[in-house]
């Protein structure tokens, strides 16, 4: 199968001259993959999906998004890729809800009746039907969150990019988002580009996690393979699970268990050895 994203060796300078270099491992994304970037704050997470996303140009290496250099092809990767920033605030600017998800299709001239159609569909999708007239700058911030996913994804983009979605979320809104992406995912063969520092999510969200640590991609294995190694989450910096933590120290105690995937893994394993 054919990369829908490569990067590799991505060197980056900012303007004052913080350098960002990500080598190590490939990062690669096959279509409708779910993929989970995972590092601490300041690892290069948002400079990595930047480039991606072509706002920004590498000074070295590899960028490719379904086989074009996004950063000299802006205007038609943009097309295929749905974005939702760390703060939605600066990304949503229509006057209401409804306008807002309507505003790219408006600038492309679309038929009213056919933007009325999309938006009222992908608002039944997101269970965001009744704040369609509200102002924007009003709602929660799980609610921005959604308003901003449903004007990433109205025009059907090949690739959903989405930069920290679960930072400052409560348990609900949080819970919400996760299962709206995989059903994106589902039913639209979307693929998700999912930047983190949070490891309780992997599990829920990710067919496959890159690690970043002190400007290398150190790791892209699967979820089971990655919670497993609890000493690599140390040495990163990120905090394990609570269950990995507590798994490890029974596998120490000689107690014949895996590191769980999640809560039902540990359930099983915890039911078959009780019984
Ligand atoms: N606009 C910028 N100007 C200068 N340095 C930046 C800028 N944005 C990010 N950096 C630096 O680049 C590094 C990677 O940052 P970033 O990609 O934002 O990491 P993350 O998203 O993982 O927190 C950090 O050292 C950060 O301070
Ligand atoms: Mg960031």
């Amino acid at each position: 199968m054919n990369a829908i994203v490569k990067v590799n060796c991505l060197k980056h300078f900012y303007p004052d001259k913080t350098k960002v270099h990500l080598c190590g491992l490939e990062f690669l994304v096959n279509p409708s993959d779910r993929v989970v970037v995972l590092g601490p704050n300041g690892s290069g997470k948002t400079t990595l999906i930047s480039h991606i996303l072509g706002l920004l140009k590498a000074v070295d290496g590899t960028v490719e998004v379904m086989g074009m250099d996004p950063y000299k092809n802006f205007e038609k990767i943009r097309k295929n890729i749905g974005v939702v920033f760390q703060n939605v605030d600066e990304q949503i600017i229509g006057p209401t809800v409804y306008d807002d998800i309507a505003f790219t299709m408006r600038n492309d001239k679309v038929d009213k009746g056919e933007i009325d159609k999309r938006v009222k569909e992908i608002a039944s999708l997101l269970k965001i039907e009744d704040i369609l007239n509200k102002v924007p700058h009003y709602l929660s911030g799980g609610q921005k969150k959604k308003v901003a996913l449903a004007g990433a994804i109205v025009n059907s983009p090949k690739i959903l990019v989405m930069d920290e979605p679960f930072d400052s979320l409560d348990v609900t809104s949080k819970s919400d988002i996760l299962s709206l992406l995989n059903k994106i995912n589902k039913e639209f063969g979307i693929t998700l580009i999912i930047t983190t520092h949070d490891l309780n999510i992997v599990s829920e969200v990710a067919d496959k996690i890159y690690l970043i640590s002190d400007g290398k991609i150190i790791s892209g294995e699967g979820p089971k393979e990655l919670l497993s190694n609890i000493e690599l989450f140390e040495k990163v910096g990120l905090e394990a699970p609570l269950l990995s933590k507590l798994f490890n120290k029974l596998r120490k105690k000689g107690i014949d268990v895996e590191i769980p995937v999640d809560i039902k893994d540990a359930e099983e394993q915890l039911l078959k050895i009780i019984n």
